[in-house]
């Protein structure tokens, strides 16, 4: 498989390496990202062949930045909620998967990264890596799932505290917390992420599929706190903060928020 924005290969094992490669941007999720990662997973899902899939960002400094913000400055309440519904059927999509998807975790995770992340089934750090939801820097809320996925890995809690501040967690913090399974010097990240795909690939496949969908059945009310996620994603669009929040980060300046 070829694509514009994804590196895709796979090895003896069958596990499958799908590198998000926009390094110079940190790997933000645009458009043709969305799109490209919605074909790759479908083409997997497809392909028996496949019997594991690492997910990662390509360079050492990022998993993913966030969505792509130099896209942000047009979206209205009506193309922002669009936005979120195409972003979080992508990711449902990924988690939909029926043999393990592992996000390798280099770098950020920010935003849309940490959301893409968290749509994975296991998630293995770099030591480096930094989590969080800073769209409240923007004037904005997570779209792509984190409202949901966030609280339902860490509690309430601590997901209130990292979408309201905004504010990082290093790989140390993330593991103590149950963000991720795993953290691991970045020199062995990629092999300890397809280690543990290729432990489970060599399970009963029909059992790892059954326990998957068991597991994502433990989350019936998803949808529904999904797509209010993206209505209120879409509300935050029609914001003056938004709009200053976006230009503040693009001229990069602090933004001054007035409440409306
Ligand atoms: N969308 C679009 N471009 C992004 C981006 C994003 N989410 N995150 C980083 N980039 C771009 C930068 O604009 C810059 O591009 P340029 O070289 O053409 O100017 C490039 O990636 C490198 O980023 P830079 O900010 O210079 O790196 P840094 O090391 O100083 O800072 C971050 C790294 C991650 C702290 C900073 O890039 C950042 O805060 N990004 C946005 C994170 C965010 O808010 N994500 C949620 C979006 S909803």
């Amino acid at each position: 498989m070829t694509f514009e924005t994804l590196l895709y290969e796979r090895d003896d094992d069958g596990i499958a390496l799908v590198t998000i490669n926009r390094p110079d941007k940190l790997n933000a999720l645009n458009a043709t990202v969305i799109d490209e990662l919605d074909r790759c997973f479908a083409a997997m899902a497809a392909d028996d062949a496949v019997r594991g899939v690492v997910l990662t960002g390509a360079g050492p400094k990022s998993f993913v930045a966030g969505a792509d913000i130099s896209r942000f400055p047009d979206l209205d309440a009506v193309s922002g909620r669009r936005m979120a519904l195409r972003g979080q059927a992508v990711f449902n999509r990924i988690e939909a998967m029926p043999r393990p998807v592992v996000a390798a975790v280099n770098g950020y995770a920010l935003g849309g990264g940490c959301e893409l992340a968290m749509a994975c089934h296991l998630r293995v750090a770099a030591e480096n890596a930094r989590f969080g939801q800073p769209e409240v820097d923007l004037g904005l809320i997570p779209g792509y799932g984190g409202t949901q996925r966030l609280p339902r890995l860490v509690g309430r809690g601590l997901a209130t505290e990292m979408i309201l501040t905004g504010a990082p967690i290093d790989a140390r913090r993330a593991h103590a917390i149950g963000l991720v399974n795993r953290v691991v010097p970045a020199e062995e990240l990629l092999d300890a992420a397809k280690g543990l795909a290729a432990t489970i690939a060599k399970k009963a496949p029909v059992a790892v599929a059954l326990s998957l969908e068991a597991i994502r059945a433990s989350e019936l009310d998803l949808p529904h706190g999904l797509a209010h996620e993206a209505a209120l994603f879409g509300q935050a669009c029609a914001t003056e903060d938004f709009k200053e929040g976006v230009a503040a980060f693009l001229e990069r300046r602090k933004a001054a928020f007035k409440g409306r």
